[in-house]
């Protein structure tokens, strides 16, 4: 027994000492133009879907979102998001093709998270990734209206994506003129 809790810790130390070797050697290649390796790539995909899930835990979202509100969020999605990540009828910009990792096409990826967990990304960011923390700028309404938003991406038509947002913007102004 003695002896298996010695390898064990034997084990343990070798691959600590290997791992800090990498980190301190520059072993590990950082460039954006390579992909990351499977191991890199499972500690901090592993690591960034975890915290979210423990940090949104706490994030009570409203029970339902309003036309309006999808509409306000497609206009922040527009203005802010969709060169990183696409939306239907619209590629992401080329040079969102070099970021490692690289922005998930959001109507294919949205479905695998909650509202709150949603609202902590987009309010959050995720560190050593591209994507931004838009709480710094964007308040909290604001941020629960691209939440709306995202939730119809999903099964959306590029003509649906071209005209939401603008329609209630123009029967919000159709609506003051009359
Ligand atoms: C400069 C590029 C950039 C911009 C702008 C950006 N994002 Fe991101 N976003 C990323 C990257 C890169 C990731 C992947 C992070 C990761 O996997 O660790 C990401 C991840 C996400 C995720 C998690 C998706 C998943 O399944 O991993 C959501 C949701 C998201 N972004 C929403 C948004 C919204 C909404 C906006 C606009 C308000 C936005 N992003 C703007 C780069 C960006």
């Amino acid at each position: 027994m003695k002896r298996f809790v010695g390898g064990v810790l034997a084990a343990i130390l070798v691959a600590a000492g290997a791992g800090l070797a990498v980190v301190l050697t520059g072993a590990y290649d950082v460039a954006a133009s390579t992909s990351h390796t499977a191991l890199g790539r499972w500690v901090l995909e592993t690591t960034s879907r975890n915290s979210v899930v423990r940090q949104a835990a706490g994030i009570r979202p409203p029970s339902g979102f309003t036309d309006e509100q999808v509409g306000q969020g497609a206009r922040h999605y527009k203005e802010s998001c969709v060169y990183c990540h696409g939306a239907p009828g619209e590629d992401s910009t080329d040079w969102a093709s070099g970021m490692r990792p690289e922005p998930p096409y959001l109507p294919d990826a949205v479905g695998e998270w909650s509202d709150a967990q949603l609202f902590w990304i987009v309010k959050h960011g995720i560190k050593m990734s591209a994507m931004p923390a838009f709480g710094s700028h964007h308040g909290d309404e604001d941020i629960w209206a691209i939440v709306a938003f995202l939730k119809t991406l999903p099964g959306m038509s590029p003509e649906q994506y071209r005209t939401v947002g603008e329609q209630s913007e123009q029967g919000v102004a159709g609506g003051k003129a009359g």
